[in-house]
């Protein structure tokens, strides 16, 4: 079968890898993909939202499955424009439709959908522009930090977390009143601050059956200690010792279940993954996001604990026939340590050389920001590459990635040292 990857991070990497080694592929192709992609796939320039190129690229290299690792071709409806199309109809796309990529594209619709499926989360409000005054007062119904969300997509920075009223005001006019976020903030979401520890599971569902997948908690900030400003993640860890059966169970029962029953109800159809952002308060979970795809860098911890064939996963996804695969997962612990560019989150040059990839041992490499240029790999991104390595403890994983993120140089390399730290000595 020929499948067709969207997106060019460390996640579509990742997936490369993994289907890469299914029997059942003939040829890989990624769009626009990464210098890392290239090792299993050819990469295609087409954009990941050009749909009417994806189209005829489909239909000229008998694509048979496509695979979408962004939210933003997903909320733009990829799902529905194959769906809709008489040559495209037949051909699985791994993505919800634009209505459930609605978990992720819109908080309010997803705070609401939540409310209406019993699902534990924040209490919150949802405000317009020409609500601004309510909104101020009912901010005032919260205790510090204040939890202000532009309701749409604003490429993950639309959370701002301020922590005294004063500046929650001031933000909250920026928002709804001086569009901050654009569009995405003409409405804004304020909810209640959770106090707890923050863990993702993520679940692939056909929309009748679902499987779950490894939890994963990932490190946003770009600053050791969980300090400054938010990156798209400095890595991640799989699984999360915090995340016990126990856990696990009530996560099920009060949180996935409900989810793919509500998406069914309300007739929203959903083939692909769930990314379930939670915070466990005391032993209690709570949602705090969805995302309707996978997450990157957890992706890049996730897979590689799946032993399964994920293109047979991904086949039963289109067929609704989830129920009848049994998923293999691995015992061992895995960690990714993610490599970015100096200056990263905010401005930071491109096109530096990176040498020392051919001295890594131990480690699987997935490429985020990377491109060939000549005879060469060079940065092309924020972040640059996931070392990801397996351990029968997040210690021995961490040391693996560690000694890894030394052999492979390039000019302004900056990465976290203390990833999984906060967790040693807990499993
Ligand atoms: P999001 O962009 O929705 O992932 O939110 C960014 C981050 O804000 C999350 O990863 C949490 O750390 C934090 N956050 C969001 N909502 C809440 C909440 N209700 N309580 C505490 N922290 C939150
Ligand atoms: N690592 C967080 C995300 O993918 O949204």
């Amino acid at each position: 079968m020929n499948v067709l990857i969207i997106g060019s991070g460390g996640r579509e990497n990742a997936f490369a890898w993994k289907l890469a080694q299914s029997e059942k592929l003939d040829k890989l192709f990624v769009c626009p993909g990464n210098a890392g992609t290239l090792q299993f796939a050819t990469n295609v320039n087409i954009g990941e939202s050009d749909f009417e190129s994806i189209k005829k690229f489909v239909i000229e290299n008998t694509i048979k499955m496509v695979v979408v690792g962004p939210e933003g071709p997903l909320v733009k409806g990829i799902y529905d424009f194959f769906k809709e199309d008489a040559q495209l109809k037949n051909i699985p796309v791994i993505g919800p439709s634009k209505a459930g990529a609605q978990l992720e594209g819109s908080k309010d619709f997803s705070k609401q959908f939540m409310i209406r499926h019993n699902i534990p989360t924040a209490r919150y409000g949802t405000f317009t522009k020409e609500q601004l005054p309510d909104a101020l007062k009912f901010l005032e119904g919260f205790n510090p930090p204040y939890v202000l969300k532009a309701d749409g997509l604003a490429a993950g920075k639309g959370v701002v977390i301020p922590d005294n009223i004063i500046d929650a005001k001031a933000e909250l006019s920026e928002m709804l009143g001086n569009a901050k976020f654009g569009e995405a903030s003409s409405k804004v979401v304020i909810e209640e601050f959770l106090k707890g520890i923050e863990l993702s599971v993520f679940v692939l569902t056909d929309g009748k059956n679902y499987k779950i997948l490894p939890s994963a908690k990932d490190y946003k900030r770009i600053g050791e200690g969980d300090t400054g400003l938010n990156t798209g993640g400095m890595g991640a860890v799989s699984p999360v010792p915090f995340a016990d059966e126990t856990f696990l169970k009530k996560v099920e029962e009060r949180i996935v279940i409900p989810t793919i029953e509500g998406l069914r109800k309300e007739n929203i159809e959903y083939k692909g993954f769930i990314f379930i952002g939670l915070m466990n308060c005391k032993g209690e979970p709570y949602v705090i996001e969805y995302n309707c795809r996978m997450g990157d860098p957890e992706t890049e911890v996730v897979v590689p604990r799946i032993k399964s064939d994920l293109l047979e996963l991904f086949e039963a996804v289109g067929k609704q026939t989830l129920n009848e695969i049994k998923i293999e997962l691995d015992t061992r612990t895995a960690v990714t340590v993610m490599l970015v560019s100096g200056g990263y989150p905010g401005d930071f040059e491109k096109g530096k050389i990176i040498i020392g990839i051919e001295n890594v041992t131990q480690s699987l490499i997935f490429h985020a920001g990377t491109k060939i240029e000549g005879e060469n790999i060079v940065t092309n991104g924020g972040r640059v590459m996931a070392i990801t390595s397996y351990g029968n403890t997040i210690e021995e994983a961490v040391g693996v990635s560690m000694k890894n993120a030394e052999r492979i140089n390039f000019d302004n390399k900056y990465y976290r040292k203390d990833i999984g730290k906060d967790l040693m000595n807990r499993d």
